[in-house]
């Protein structure tokens, strides 16, 4: 080109023959730019024989994205998605509000939990949005970690890329990167004993940080603690702590401060009946899953009458027949009954007039968690019930929490049922404080199973960056660049949390770095309230190791597979109205299964 516009005299007018080869080739260059433009696939799927005959591969419609395309496609998409999480990340992050097409708004910071609301339609970006789930299910916390490292990840193979280096040396190298990361966690990880109450509530206080909880956050983590310890069980030389055995509960009213755990179940449901007695002790509970009331027969039946005799004598036999089941309720012992079914208003009546305290209605996992606390049985026929299918529980009590009544059952016979009821003035604050809770009764579920914590505050990515440094340069060849770039992908965390908190971030990570070269720096991160690297470990910030090793795990696995996608072929949907769908040139609309 330069040769051209530096001497103009070599330019010779075109011949006839190169202006219609350049003609044919212009032509060729359109064509192609339409195709990448469009990602259609049409003709590109139209394959030709050796002789020429064209060959559909794939169904018409099918939009087709490959090479260099497809993966920049991929990880800009993943990358949106941790920019977006990004600047809720720690105590000093945003908040976000997100309002369904429902028009229900939920003001939250939890990374799963956004990311659940926001629809994403790249499959890409779909990916990071199972990473953040997993790193719930698994671990509970560091949703938003997961996301940010992922995308941080991804960003920083894009750079390798951009050298010329082939992805699968990518992949290998942070796959490498990875277990030396996890190697690094165990070794800098603190030992923590089960009965560490203080530790345990630094690890509940320090998850629930960034959540909005604020001075309510002391009661909630003694709340998250005892609970926990409530439902732990020893299985060989493990201590198990399912969460899904803690009843969380929400009801607006009130404040946070008055957010309660009651060692028990309580059923979100009234005494069916004004006459029924609101406390019972000892209770023996029947649980039911069978209707108090008279069965509709299937077939429409007419009942002729002559006289009003026979008319009293058949509600007088209906009433019988719900007194019978009532007296069976009776017989066997119990003095509480909790009925998924519904419960007659005669039944109701028998029932309050035996002294018995019964709720209809029970949700099935409700019933399902009074069986296991109670060690009752649920009976499906009502001739079935014997005194030793009855739960048991210590104090059943209907009570008025807000302007609803629930039924406690306390003192059951298995002591490891526990609930917990969130309090707080605003419906916003009561699920943003569930999530808080949930993240707690994790995080300390976390450390009573795996017993090991780390320093938060990016003291232990920091940590990790500065031993994969290390180990990088054993590495060597194009891999040891990957293995670096993993490094400095990890920092985004410190970085991110300073960012947030206003602080110069690149003046922050140098600090840590040089505080990470002495030994007594390992602990060493930054706190986000006064912006000065310190000591998380004395400072209480502290988190599970299991959160941290999720986490990286998640993220290099997601990364790498979005790595190594070199071609995206997607079919798409008929679009809805009339005449869509169709294939083109007419023709049956294709059936969507
Ligand atoms: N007082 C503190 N000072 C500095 N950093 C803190 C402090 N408390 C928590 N952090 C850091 O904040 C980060 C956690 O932030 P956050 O809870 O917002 O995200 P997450 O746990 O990754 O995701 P999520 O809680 O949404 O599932 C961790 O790196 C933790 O070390
Ligand atoms: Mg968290």
């Amino acid at each position: 080109m330069n040769q051209f516009i530096e001497e103009p005299e070599n330019v010779s007018e075109p011949s006839e023959v190169s202006f219609i080869l350049m003609s044919i080739f212009a032509y060729f260059r359109l064509i192609e730019f339409y195709f990448s433009l469009e990602g259609r696939v049409c003709m590109a799927y139209l394959t030709t024989t050796a002789s020429g005959q064209p060959v559909l591969v794939l169904k018409e419609g099918t939009s087709r994205n490959r090479g260099k395309d497809a993966q920049r496609n991929n990880i800009m998409a993943a990358k949106v998605i941790g920019e977006v999480l990004k600047s809720t990340l720690g105590p000093r992050g945003m908040d976000k509000m997100l309002v369904d097409s429902l028009g229900d708004i939920t003001i939250t910071n939890d990374g799963a939990a956004i990311l659940n609301e926001i629809e994403v339609e790249h499959p890409a970006a779909k990916m990071m949005v199972e990473i953040a789930k997993t790193q719930d299910d698994m671990v509970g916390d560091g949703t938003t970690t997961v996301v940010v490292l992922a995308g941080e990840l991804l960003k920083k193979a894009e750079e390798l890329l951009d050298q010329n280096i082939h992805p699968t040396i990518i992949v290998s190298g942070y796959h490498k990167a990875a277990l030396k990361t996890v190697e690094t966690i165990n070794k800098v990880a603190i030992q923590v004993e089960i009965d560490d109450r203080a530790t345990l509530k630094n690890v509940a206080i320090t998850s629930m940080a960034s959540k909005g909880v604020g001075a309510a956050r002391d009661h909630l983590a003694d709340m998250a603690i005892d609970a926990v310890r409530q439902i732990v069980e020893q299985r060989g030389d493990k201590n198990i702590a399912d969460i899904d055995n803690i009843q969380v509960i929400k009801k607006t009213g009130k404040s946070l401060i008055e957010s309660q755990l009651v060692k028990g179940l309580v059923i979100d449901k009234e005494a069916v009946h004004p006459g029924m007695p609101k406390t019972v002790e000892k209770a023996k509970i029947a649980l039911l899953d069978t209707a108090l009331e008279i069965k509709k027969t299937e077939i429409s039946a007419e009942i002729r009458i002559k006289d009003p005799s026979q008319m009293k004598a058949f509600l007088d036999q209906e009433n019988n027949m719900l007194q019978d089941m009532v007296g069976k309720i009776k017989a066997s012992g119990a003095n509480v009954v909790f009925c998924q079914k519904g419960i007659d208003d005669m039944a109701q009546h028998f029932l309050a007039k035996e002294g018995i305290l019964a709720a209809r209605r029970v949700k099935q996992s409700d019933m399902e968690k009074l069986a296991k606390a109670t060690g009752g049985r649920i009976i499906t026929n009502l001739s079935d019930l014997k005194a030793l299918d009855l739960g048991l529980a210590g104090h059943v009590e209907e009570r008025k929490l807000g302007e609803d009544k629930m039924i406690f059952v306390e003192k059951c016979k298995d002591p490891r049922s526990v609930a917990i009821i969130i309090r707080a003035g605003l419906e916003r604050m009561v699920d943003e404080a569930e999530r808080a809770m949930t993240d707690a009764l994790s995080v300390v579920s976390d450390v009573i199973e795996n017993n090991k914590i780390v320093a938060g505050g990016g003291a232990v990515e920091i940590e990790m960056a500065k031993e994969l440094r290390k180990y990088a340069t054993s590495v060597g060849g194009r891999e040891q660049l990957a293995i670096e770039n993993f490094a400095s992908a990890i920092e985004v965390i410190p970085k991110t949390l300073a960012e947030n908190a206003g602080l110069e971030a690149i003046d922050v990570l140098v600090e840590l770095r040089s505080a990470h070269e002495k030994p007594e720096g390992m602990y060493k991160g930054i706190n986000v309230f006064n912006g000065k690297v310190e000591n998380m470990r004395d400072k209480g910030v502290v988190e599970p190791l299991v959160v941290k090793e999720q986490a990286v795990k998640s993220a290099t696995e997601s990364a790498a597979m979005i790595l190594r996608i070199d071609d995206v072929i997607a079919s798409t949907k008929p679009k809805e109205g009339p005449g869509a769908g169709k294939p083109p040139g007419g023709g049956m609309p294709e059936s969507e299964d």
